[in-house]
């Protein structure tokens, strides 16, 4: 019997009982194995076309964490990490990958002030991403180690079992994503955090993938997530790396770009391999702060409207409905011009 997996637009929660009477009664914090725990559940995802040092400290003042992309030598990688840890004194996470110099890349990356190392790669269920978390894990014993993407409970549980402090879960559902496409793989990544958030390891689970608005975020945490990743609702804010584009007469743009799209391939390493993602153009969008002062604002107000104090509370009272086509169409604004 085929299963029913659900995405986002498919669900809604119930609105609940409330005696929540201030977005500042509600408590986001969520400890993650660092120097200070994150205020906003939130990562900003290793991209070229998204995290830069600038970015690491606005996404760190907002209390959520950024992770630097690996698409560069080590040299400029630390340099990255030193100018967000040293110069602007915020905590940063960094990317590695499964082969050739990841072993020496999260060493230096951790002696440069790296808070957190992650193993990135496109399929995590797979047994190069399991040895690196492994091998990782018997050298830095006491740093967090993120790690993925998974899309099941199996691949979870692989990861977690190696080690591994977070996963992000979540495959081939990006805005820039093309793997499903390509490849015929993947599952609506709500469905895959309601899978893994059956496991019995204690892992952080990370959303990732696909994630449009603050909604989504709290869909996420409500199915089980401990925190979210995000591509798109950053891309085109003015702390992301790349030219602003001129467009005269509709606004000025900005490039976002999935990792495995010929033209980031070909940027990092002069040729592409497989073509797993797409390079599109987004509006200049004006400063991260602001996004993210927004984001913060409507997850304060979901967790309200589950009548939740924190996420554990969300989690438990949940009451997640399916909704028709009409209702999915009712659900976003409506109104004819
Ligand atoms: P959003 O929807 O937030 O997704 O833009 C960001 C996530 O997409 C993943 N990613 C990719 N997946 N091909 C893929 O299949 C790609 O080229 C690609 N680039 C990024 C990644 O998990 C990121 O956090």
């Amino acid at each position: 019997m085929l299963r029913t997996a659900y995405s986002f637009d498919d669900l809604l929660l119930r609105p609940q009982y409330s005696s929540v009477v201030s977005r500042s009664d509600i408590d986001l914090t969520l400890e993650i194995q660092t120097e200070k725990p994150m205020r906003l559940p939130i990562f900003a995802a290793p991209m070229d076309t998204i995290m830069s040092p600038e970015m690491a400290e606005v996404v760190y003042n907002a209390g959520a964490r950024g992770v630097m992309h690996r698409y560069c030598s080590i040299e400029e990688q630390v340099q990255a990490i030193e100018d967000s840890n040293r110069r602007r004194n915020c905590e940063v996470f960094a990317a590695v990958g499964v082969t050739g110099d990841y072993y020496e890349r999260a060493i230096r990356l951790v002696e440069a002030g790296a808070s957190g190392i992650c193993v990135d790669v496109a399929h995590g269920h797979h047994t190069l991403a399991i040895k690196a978390v492994q091998n990782l894990r018997k050298h830095l014993p006491n740093l967090h180690i993120m790690a993925g993407n998974v899309a099941t409970l199996e691949g979870f549980d692989s990861l977690a079992a190696a080690g591994a402090t977070s996963i992000r879960v979540g495959v081939g559902g990006g805005s820039i994503c093309s793997t499903r496409i390509q490849t015929g793989h993947g599952v609506p990544t709500l469905q895959s955090v309601f899978d893994c958030s059956q496991s019995e390891h204690d892992a952080l689970l990370i959303a990732d993938g696909g994630i449009k608005n603050s909604g989504d975020m709290v869909k996420a945490l409500a199915a089980g997530a401990d925190a979210v990743m995000i591509g798109r609702v950053l891309a085109g804010t003015r702390e992301t790396p790349g030219d602003v584009i001129k467009n005269p007469g509709q606004g000025p743009l900005k490039v976002y770009r999935g990792m495995a799209s010929p033209e980031a391939q070909i940027a990092w390493r002069g040729k592409y391999a497989s073509n797993e993602g797409v390079s599109r153009t987004v509006r200049l969008k004006g400063s991260a702060a602001e996004v993210l002062f927004e984001i913060d604002k409507g997850i304060r107000s979901g967790l309200s409207y589950s009548g939740a104090r924190n996420v554990r509370q969300l989690q438990a009272s949940a009451d997640f409905i399916v909704q028709t086509q009409a209702g999915a169409r009712e659900s976003s604004t409506h109104i004819d011009s």
